[in-house]
């Protein structure tokens, strides 16, 4: 039988082809040559050349619709560098959708960033290249876990990462992020803390805490794959390499680094430091976007990659904008109590 095999995905790639000339241009890559400058030790001139029509459309439409791209540090370098206006980690993307003009937002990370910006911006359009983009963080717990652990530990507060679902968000006393994680932990009433949902994150948290810190037991399927004996191999193959990890890792990896914070917090101490040769333990693309600009770096490359941040490329950002899809949406039963938790993080960090 003779069956119509055209997906969803490929009708939107026909119209953006019916619509834009996105054939590799030589004449666009130089066009776009000022921002190719940046990328030029991470990205090949005829790669450049295939994305280059992209980027000119995708910059050109982001006007015209009066949208703003916030693109988290785990995006590809064409993404990173060529089309986003606001760039960082959890914490500087979710205090940067407070503040932005534009009547949309493109979040180029995965939906939790996205249902965080549409949660403290929820009059505005919050749109999504992918709303397959998840994270093995989110999906691990559920509210009734929450239950669960409020009961098992009367009084005490909950913190959830900002990696969680808008319903984790609405049952919990606070966010955090990587880079405010202790901060937020020790500004808790109370001897006991309930972190979710990353067991590793709320173990190197419980390291440097004067609060007992008892946590869901989820993880990151990026950092968690890391282990203590990779590094000290790292060590032992590259001497005098200096080796900065995420606070996601299991804490016997954390104790074997030189340095551990955030995403943003890691590029930060790597363009402070401008260590000699570095491996950024953590997702793949940090390390493309921080070699861009720092050239003289020898970034040592092993890495792992997130499936869910892969899933934003340079077609479907500039379906989004074409189409208007995929938009966030949050119940309105869970904006206020999830608006809240984020909240009282921000301002604990705009009080530093
Ligand atoms: P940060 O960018 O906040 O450090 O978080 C890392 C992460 O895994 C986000 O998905
Ligand atoms: Fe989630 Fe880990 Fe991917 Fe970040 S890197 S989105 S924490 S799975």
């Amino acid at each position: 039988m003779f069956m119509n095999a055209t997906t969803p995905r490929e009708a939107a790639r026909a119209e953006l082809e019916a619509t834009y000339d996105l054939a590799p241009s030589l004449a666009l890559a130089r066009e776009t040559a000022d921002i190719y400058e940046t990328v030029k030790s991470v990205i090949p001139e005829p790669d450049w050349a295939m994305h280059a029509p992209y980027i000119a459309a995708i910059n050109r439409l982001k006007a015209e619709k009066d949208a703003v791209i916030l693109a988290h540090n785990y995006m590809t370098p064409e993404i990173f560098h060529g089309i986003s206006d606001v760039r960082g980690d959890s914490l500087q993307l979710a205090i940067a959708a407070t503040e932005v003009s534009q009547q949309t937002i493109v979040q180029c990370g995965v939906h939790f960033m996205a249902e965080t910006s549409k949660i403290l911006n929820p009059e505005k359009t919050v749109l999504i290249p992918d709303s397959r983009a998840g994270c093995s963080l989110a999906s691990s717990i559920k509210p009734a876990d929450i239950a669960k652990m409020r009961a098992d530990y009367p009084g005490a507060e909950v913190v959830s990462y900002v990696n969680t679902t808008a319903e984790i968000k609405a049952v919990s006393d606070i966010c955090c992020t990587s880079s405010n994680a202790l901060e937020i932990v020790e500004s808790r009433e109370g001897d006991t803390v309930i972190m979710t949902p990353d067991g590793y994150l709320a173990q190197n948290v419980a390291k440097e805490s004067r609060k007992r810190v008892v946590y869901w037991e989820g993880a990151c399927i990026v950092h968690e794959q890391f282990t203590a004996e990779e590094l000290r191999q790292f060590r032992e193959d590259y001497p005098g390499i200096t080796i900065i990890a995420h606070p996601e890792c299991p804490p016997n990896v954390i104790a074997e680094a030189d340095f551990s914070g955030s995403t943003a917090a890691m590029i930060g101490w790597v363009k402070k430091n401008r260590p000699e040769k570095v491996v950024m333990v953590t997702e793949c693309s940090m390390s493309d976007n921080v070699a861009a600009e720092l050239p003289e770096t020898n970034f040592i490359r092993p890495c792992n990659i997130c499936p869910h941040m892969k899933r934003i490329t340079l077609e479907n950002i500039l379906w989004s904008l074409h189409s208007g899809g995929e938009k966030v949406e949050v119940a309105d039963h869970l904006l206020e109590p999830a608006r809240r938790a984020v909240e009282r993080m921000i301002a604990i960090n705009r009080q530093d």
